[in-house]
């Protein structure tokens, strides 16, 4: 890390460590002998230990000076001030939930979402842009080791390409979580690194992507066009499970790409619950659609169609009839040609008119 001040992006991906290491934090940490008991609001809370006995600990808590007595199997031993904010939770000396929920909460409010556990790389949703995926943080994280460079989606992506060129062995990176939890946006920065790492391979001098990774990135829009829709939890919830392969040739470049599963939730076409909608394809079509193409397919308002109104409500700040464009457009980059777009449109149409 430079001694320098940390630019605005680097805020977003080191730690400051020197505010932790110093004696002055270690020796409070040791004097207080804090530790950290079950809250109702919290999860946890730090508390220093007053007396023990048997059983029973009476503690302090470190927030507002209250002192409870707590079993001695409820409390949970803190890790020393050196650990805090620590990027690969493997390395805590005490690795238990209070500390593992601690130290991401922590990095979180510090606007670092992205925590190893081993092998594992958590990420917390931030719910805003941050400007940790440009080209130049890109740049950072190329033939790094894990370790060399902070936390991030592209560090995950990188070793397993290195990985995959050193080994000759195929790779894979599993999203998991909960709806809502930043699966379809990582799995996009993967996509989007090997995008940029895997084309510049070639020899070109500029690392902009070349034909086929713009095909590589632009299958998104239509996926989530196609088979997401706003959910109670997330406003753009995919329905539809996949995997994604990426081929390479022998020198690392990418050669194609297909997706091998593809499972849709088809019952949302007819049902969607009260504050939800159906595949957003429906929606960006009736407010995108101009007006020849309107009349051709005689589309009509949202709410003449019952199976898109029942659950129909504008996602703010998300403009579908600008959407309709980014996918059509996004068609035209993977081949489909004007013909297939417009009969594509008319089987939307159909479903819509026959079905609503
Ligand atoms: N790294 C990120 N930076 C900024 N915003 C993010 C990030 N990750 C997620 N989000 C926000 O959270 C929303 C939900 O994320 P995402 O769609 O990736 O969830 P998911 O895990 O795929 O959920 P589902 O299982 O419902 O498909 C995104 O639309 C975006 O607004
Ligand atoms: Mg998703």
């Amino acid at each position: 890390m430079s001694k320098t001040a940390p630019s605005e992006d680097e805020k977003f991906l080191f730690v400051d460590k020197d505010l932790f290491n110093s004696p002055m934090a270690q020796a409070d940490w040791s004097a207080k002998k804090l530790v950290w008991i079950p809250s109702e609001k919290h999860g946890f809370e730090a508390a220093s230990i007053k007396e023990e006995h048997g059983d029973e600990v009476l503690v302090e808590l470190a927030d507002n000076g209250k002192k409870i007595t707590v079993n001695k199997d409820d409390i949970q031993k803190m890790n020393p001030p050196k650990f805090s904010k620590v990027e690969d939770m493997a390395e805590l000396t005490c690795l238990n939930e209070a500390s593992v929920l601690h130290n991401l909460r922590e990095r979180y409010f510090s606007g670092l979402i992205y925590t190893y556990s081993g092998l594992f790389c958590v990420v917390v949703n931030p719910y805003k842009m941050l400007p940790i995926y440009s080209e130049k943080i890109i740049d950072m994280y190329k033939g790094k080791k894990r370790h060399e460079v902070p936390p991030h989606i592209y560090a995950i992506a990188d070793n397993a390409y290195r990985n995959m060129m050193q080994d000759r062995e195929d790779q894979s990176i599993l999203c998991t979580g909960e709806s809502g939890a930043g699966k379809t946006e990582n799995t996009k920065k993967v996509i989007q690194y090997l995008a940029v790492v895997a084309s510049s391979h070639k020899g070109k001098k500029d690392s902009s992507a070349g034909e086929l990774e713009k095909q590589l990135l632009q299958a998104n829009p239509i996926l989530e066009a196609f088979g997401n829709a706003k959910t109670i939890k997330n406003d753009n919830s995919s329905r539809f499970g996949k995997f994604i392969r990426i081929n390479f040739d022998v020198t690392g470049y990418i050669v194609g790409a297909n997706i091998e599963t593809y499972l849709l939730e088809k019952s949302r076409c007819i049902r969607q619950a009260k504050t939800e909608r159906a595949f957003h394809i429906f929606y960006y079509m009736i407010a995108g659609a101009k007006d020849k193409l309107r009349e051709d397919l005689l589309l009509e308002p949202f709410s003449n169609y019952r199976f898109l109104s029942a659950g129909h409500v504008q996602i703010a700040g998300q403009q579908d009839d600008e959407l309709y464009e980014e996918t059509m457009e996004a068609m035209d980059i993977m081949g489909f040609t004007e013909e297939e777009r417009t009969g594509i449109t008319k089987l939307l149409t159909y479903f819509e008119s026959h079905f609503c």
